[in-house]
């Protein structure tokens, strides 16, 4: 869409009498920055950046345009898909999923409701991956429960030389996996559908990482915010959340190779369970990682 010929210039309104097509993009952002802030309890810079960026993906433009042209009326085409997808998200729908896409380590990347949206805690995990993968040849990584390839493709696009294979028993999450690579144009990484470690072929890994479903069932968090729209599988893991991490770990210490690392995300109050479940499994130099609230939501450990 071009946006010069569908924006009209303030000088011409047909639509006067009806309120929404009356008003300039400058009027809208304010009316519905306060909307979405009462009913989201954002506060006043979220909500102004998020009706901004629906607003901006209705009339075909970036978000910057709008402050530069808020005098402007949008074409009433554009309002009625800004409208609508104002509404989906006055009713608590993610922006990630309105919008489709959400910018990870740097990528943007494709994301639907069959995928868990990538949140910037795993940035951390994959950080602390890099800083463990070795500096020099070719190495092998695996992440386990990819979803939307968000880790996967953060460490293929970091480094090149690595052969990154994405897990996940979700075929429609794989799909968007493989969208992503496609879109990034991403050629170490090949995708797989699995039950965990069930169908990955025989072989040994410098890095296994993993963010898994780890929130435990019945947990008050599901019914609150962008969780409840996301797909129940990429959330929960069993009574107390540790079920998949305890199918993981036992195995990811077997596919290491030596001198190999195991990096998982957690719950903030889940590190204790991490740091023990490795040690039994075997692993040396553990050791959980916190992010800059100071929580730590990441646990890792080497193959001797
Ligand atoms: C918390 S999400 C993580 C997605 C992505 N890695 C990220 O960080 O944004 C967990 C993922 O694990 C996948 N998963 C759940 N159970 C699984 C299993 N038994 N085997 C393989 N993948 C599984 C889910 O489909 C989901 O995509």
């Amino acid at each position: 869409m071009c946006w010069r010929q569908s924006i009209r210039p303030n000088c011409w309104r047909p639509w006067a009498n009806e309120l929404d097509s009356a008003l300039t993009i400058g009027e809208l952002l304010h009316r519905d920055a306060v909307r979405l802030r009462a009913a989201l309890q954002l506060d006043v810079r979220t909500s102004a950046m998020e009706a901004r960026l629906l607003l901006a993906a209705a009339c075909g433009v970036e978000p910057v345009w709008l402050l530069a042209h808020d005098r402007d009326l949008p074409h009433s085409g554009q309002i009625a898909i800004y409208l609508a997808t104002l509404e989906r998200r006055l009713s608590g729908e993610p922006m990630a999923y309105i919008l489709g896409e959400r910018e990870f380590f740097g990528l943007m990347l494709r994301v639907t409701p069959e995928v868990l949206i990538p949140r910037p805690d795993t940035e951390l995990l994959v950080e602390l991956a890099l800083a463990r993968l070795p500096q020099r040849g070719g190495c092998r990584v695996i992440d386990l429960g990819t979803g939307s390839g968000a880790v996967a493709l953060a460490l293929a696009h970091t480094r090149p030389d690595a052969d990154v294979l994405g897990v996940d028993r979700s075929e429609a999450a794989l799909a968007v996996a493989a969208d992503n690579a496609r879109r990034l144009g991403m050629n170490n990484v090949t995708l797989l559908c699995s039950d965990w470690w069930q169908s990955v072929p025989a072989g040994r890994f410098e890095l296994v990482v993993s963010n898994p479903p780890y929130i435990a069932a019945g947990d008050r968090h599901l019914g609150q915010g962008d969780v409840r729209f996301e797909p129940l599988q990429a959330l929960v893991g069993g009574r107390d959340g540790l079920d998949d991490l305890r199918r993981i770990v036992p195995d990811a210490c077997m596919r290491l190779t030596p001198g190999g690392w195991l990096l998982l995300e957690h719950g903030w109050d889940q590190a204790a369970a991490v740091r023990s479940l490795m040690a039994a499994a075997g692993l040396k130099q553990i050791e959980s990682c916190a992010d800059l609230g100071g929580n730590e939501r990441v646990t890792l450990g080497q193959a001797g």
